[in-house]
């Protein structure tokens, strides 16, 4: 068995080859659907003014802490997978609306997940061979995560010129579903490391969301997926 999964992990290596825009489609890169929302409430998103860089694919976990006094989960970073789905979707534009969905029903399907978990490898492992059991395997692009500060970061360590965003938040629109974590705009904070890319949209947001109450004080990661959009 451990040999399959090398064997596997070895080939999402080939794979892993990062695309920026697309050279050879005819098909026009896809535009953002914020119009799937209603763009309203305390924090909206502007449209983006600036060119798109990648459409990513990111699967990973949310992970959230018990407040033992309210009973309720408070929110406590993320740790994601982030896959480069750039070419896919312009050659699929369909897609656009189902990949999260289809990435999120893979992820909790593999023998390597168990959810909700309170013990998620940070390895990536479980992504990987995720995205391995999609029709069409995506290259990767990097890692999402928090920073020690709690700083919202974007390393796509696996593209030309490495681009990174350590962010803060600016936008927060609930998903369509309650059932789906909010889709969120985010732009740099001013971090030197920053580079390439300006801004990202999580949106097309696909599970992720915390059960409505706890005991204790344990914490409880919870699998999502989304799409990131992001620009210069
Ligand atoms: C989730 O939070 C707990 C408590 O802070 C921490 O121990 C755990 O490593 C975190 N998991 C991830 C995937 O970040
Ligand atoms: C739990 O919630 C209470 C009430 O909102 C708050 O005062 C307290 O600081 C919270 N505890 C933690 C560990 O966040």
């Amino acid at each position: 068995m451990p040999s399959i999964i090398q064997a596997l992990l070895a080939l999402s290596s080939l794979l892993s080859t990062a695309h920026s825009l697309p050279h050879r489609s005819s098909n026009p890169i896809p535009s953002i659907p914020l119009n799937q929302i209603s763009n309203s409430g305390v924090a909206p998103f502007p449209y983006p003014t600036t060119a798109l860089k990648y459409i990513a694919l990111q699967i990973g976990t949310q992970n959230y802490t018990c407040n033992a006094t309210t009973g309720t989960y408070t929110a406590n970073g993320a740790l994601a997978r982030i896959f480069d789905a750039t070419v896919y979707l312009t050659n699929h534009p369909t897609q656009v609306s189902s990949l999260s969905r289809t990435y999120l029903d893979l992820y909790t399907a593999q023998p390597c997940s168990r959810w909700p978990s309170t013990r998620v490898p940070a390895d990536d492992c479980c992504e990987d061979l995720t995205n391995l059991a999609s029709l069409h395997p995506l290259p990767v692009l990097g890692e999402h995560y928090f920073s020690a500060t709690e700083t919202p970061t974007f390393d796509l360590y696996a593209a030309p010129g490495h681009p990174y965003l350590s962010a803060k938040k600016l936008g927060d629109v609930p998903a369509p579903s309650a059932a789906d974590v909010d889709w969120l705009y985010l732009v740099g904070n001013g971090s030197p490391q920053n580079t390439i890319i300006n801004s990202v949209y999580r949106i097309k947001t696909a599970g992720g969301v915390a059960p409505g109450s706890c005991t204790g004080n344990g914490w409880l990661e919870v699998p999502y997926a989304a799409e990131y959009w992001y620009y210069l």
